[in-house]
C-alpha cells in the first residue's frame, strides 16, 4: 500500500500515478539511443510539442527545473541578468541553479503572483554597457505556482514581450502548468507560444506523466539546447518509454484539467466562510492564507494529516491545495469537510 491508497494527498499535482492507458503506451512504446538522436518516441513528442507552441523545435528534459535552467542559459549569457518575481520557482526552488551552473545573476521584483506591472518590469531593466550588469531577459510563470495558481492574463504577456523588444531581451516561459492557463482563459497554446523566445513545459504536473519536461524554441536555441542538456548530465537513453508517457498525457489529459479547476474552486469555497483567503482561484492550486486564522500553516497540516488529509506548508502562515487527476470528487468533498472541521474549531 502507498501513501495514495491510504490518504489524500493534495500537497502538489507531481503525485499523481501513471493510469493503465499511460502504462500501455510506456510498455508499448519504440525506443532507440536519445543521446544519438535516435528514439523514435522522443523524437515525435519533442516535433508536437514545438507544434503545439508554434516554435521550431523542442527538447526533452528529465524535470522542470532543468529545462528551464536550460533555457536561461540559453538566453542568459555568464555575468548577466535576468529578472523574474521574488516568488519564482527559478530562483525559489530551483537551488541556486542559474547562478550555480549558468553564472546568472538574477533580480527580481516584488512577489505578486499572476498580477505583473509591466511598468515595474521595463524600469528594472538596465542597459547593456560597461557600469552595471547588463539585463538580458526577463522570466515569467504561467500559471503561477507561489501566487496561488493565477494566470497572467494575454494582455499583460503582450505588453511584457513590448518591454522585452524595446530593450532587446528574450522572453522565458515557466510554463510548468501553462496547459491550466491555456484550459481556464481559453489561450491557444500558440498565442502563447509566438509570446516567448523559450519556453519550458511539465507533462508531469497536471497532465500525469510520470517525468519529464521540454524546452521550445527555435531550432538554433533547441540545438544549443541540447549540448546544455548534455553538459548538465541529461542526456538520456531508450527514454522513449518516457515520452510515451508525455504523448499519452498530452493526448487525454489536457481537457480534463477543468475538472481539476471545478475541484479547487469547491475547496475554496468551502473554505472562505473561515477567513482563509482563496478567492483568487483560477486554476487546480488553492493557497490557504492564515494570516488571520488561529491555526499556523504547521499546526493545521499536521491537524489534517492525522485526518489522512495531506497539505503543503509554503510558509509560516501559507499553506497550499492542490487538485489533480488522482485526487477523486469524493475525496475533494472529503478534504473540504476535514478542513472546515479544523478551521471552524
Ligand atoms: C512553476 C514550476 N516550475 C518548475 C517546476 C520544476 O519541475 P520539476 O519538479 O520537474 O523540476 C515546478 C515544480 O513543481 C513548478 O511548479
Amino acid at each position: 500500500m502507498t501513501v495514495a491508497d491510504e490518504l489524500i494527498d493534495l500537497r502538489s499535482d507531481t503525485v499523481t500515478r501513471p493510469t493503465a492507458g499511460m502504462r500501455e503506451a510506456m510498455a508499448t512504446a519504440e525506443v532507440g539511443d536519445d543521446v544519438y538522436a535516435e528514439d523514435p518516441t522522443v523524437t515525435v513528442l519533442e516535433a508536437e510539442v514545438a507544434a503545439l507552441f508554434g516554435h521550431e523545435a523542442a527538447l526533452f528534459a528529465p524535470t522542470g527545473s532543468m529545462a528551464n535552467q536550460i533555457a536561461l542559459q540559453l538566453v542568459v549569457p555568464p555575468g548577466d541578468e535576468l529578472l523574474c518575481d521574488a516568488d519564482a520557482h527559478v530562483v525559489t526552488y530551483e537551488i541556486g541553479a542559474a547562478a550555480a551552473y549558468g553564472g546568472i545573476s538574477s533580480r527580481t521584483w516584488p512577489a505578486v503572483g499572476a498580477e505583473i506591472d509591466p511598468e515595474v518590469v521595463a524600469g528594472m531593466v538596465r542597459p547593456d554597457g560597461y557600469f552595471a550588469v547588463p539585463t538580458r531577459a526577463i522570466a515569467v510563470e504561467q500559471t503561477h505556482n507561489r501566487g496561488g495558481g493565477g494566470v497572467i492574463p494575454l494582455a499583460t504577456l503582450r505588453q511584457l514581450r513590448r518591454v522585452a523588444d524595446e530593450h532587446r531581451l528574450a522572453l522565458h516561459c515557466d510554463g510548468a502548468r501553462i496547459w491550466h492557463a491555456h484550459v481556464a482563459d481559453g489561450v491557444p497554446l500558440a498565442e502563447y507560444g509566438a509570446l516567448f523566445d523559450t519556453l519550458s513545459v511539465c507533462l508531469s504536473k497536471g497532465l500525469g506523466a510520470p517525468v519529464g519536461s521540454l524546452v521550445v524554441g527555435s531550432a538554433e536555441k533547441i540545438a544549443r539546447a541540447r549540448f546544455v542538456r548534455k553538459r548538465m548530465g541529461g542526456g538520456m537513453r531508450q527514454v522513449g518509454i518516457l515520452a510515451a508517457a508525455g504523448r499519452y498525457a498530452l493526448a487525454h489529459h489536457v481537457e480534463r484539467l477543468a475538472e481539476d479547476h471545478a475541484k479547487a474552486a469547491r475547496l475554496a469555497e468551502a473554505v472562505a466562510p473561515y477567513g482563509v483567503l482563496a478567492t483568487v482561484v483560477r486554476t487546480n492550486i488553492v493557497p490557504l492564507d492564515l494570516t488571520k486564522h488561529p491555526l499556523d500553516a504547521p499546526a493545521l497540516a499536521a491537524a489534517a494529516r492525522a485526518e489522512g488529509l495531506l497539505i503543503s506548508v509554503l510558509g509560516p502562515r501559507t499553506a497550499r491545495l492542490v487538485t489533480h487527476m488522482d485526487a477523486s470528487d469524493g475525496q475533494i468533498d472529503q478534504a473540504a469537510e476535514i478542513l472546515t472541521r479544523l478551521l471552524r474549531a
